[in-house]
């Protein structure tokens, strides 16, 4: 796939399965992570790579927090399941310094090209993958069970594996209604 292709091409896949990225194309997945715009090449992400048995315990950290934090019953009731909705899950954080000439929003900005980034690379690898947030990326007590700052943002919860469907979505929105000239 070249280069626009992807561009024009790139979607999400909710419905995922296994295989999830294996460990080389897990590693462009990475490294494309890294390649993002970086005001001051200040470098402010971290990256959570969960996959395996580890998806329970970030099930167990979803329903701790969702129980600590009194969540609605659906909440805490789909807590652990969440987790299972594809083999591999990297979480994409922001982590925020203080700076004199990035400020924050450049920084999770920053951040949130990553995620894309990342699932651009699984994309073009053959790859599927969905950014999420949700309460779970808001949470104080995730971030907490995750050893996160306060400072620091969840920007997202990139969900990776094989699309369980083939289905190629046509171009949603039209340059004309976005674009307009000075
Ligand atoms: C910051 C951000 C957060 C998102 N959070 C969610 C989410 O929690 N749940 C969800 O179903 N889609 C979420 N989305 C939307 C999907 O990632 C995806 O973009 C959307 O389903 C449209 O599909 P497409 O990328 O194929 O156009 C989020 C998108 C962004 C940019």
């Amino acid at each position: 796939m070249d280069a626009i292709e992807l561009l024009l091409t790139r979607q999400s896949d909710a419905k995922l399965t296994a295989p999830g990225p294996n460990s080389e194309q897990l590693d462009i997945i990475k490294q494309a992570a890294l390649r993002v715009p970086d005001h001051g090449c200040i470098a402010p992400w971290q990256f959570i790579v969960v996959q395996g048995d580890a998806r329970h315990k970030l099930g167990e950290i979803y329903h701790q927090s969702a129980v600590a934090e009194q969540q609605e019953e659906k909440v805490i009731k789909r807590a652990k399941e969440l987790v299972l909705r594809a083999p591999m899950i990297i979480i994409a954080i922001a982590k925020y310094q203080a700076h004199p000439k990035v400020p924050r929003i450049e920084q999770v900005q920053s951040a949130g090209c990553s995620v894309l980034a990342m699932q651009q690379a699984a994309f073009a690898q053959g790859l599927g993958g969905v950014w999420r947030t949700g309460y779970f990326a808001q949470s104080t007590a995730v971030k907490n069970a995750l050893n996160l700052d306060e400072q620091d943002e969840i920007v997202g919860y990139l969900y990776l594996g094989t699309p369980e469907i083939e289905c190629k979505k046509a171009a949603k929105h039209k340059p004309d209604d976005y674009f307009t000239y000075l």
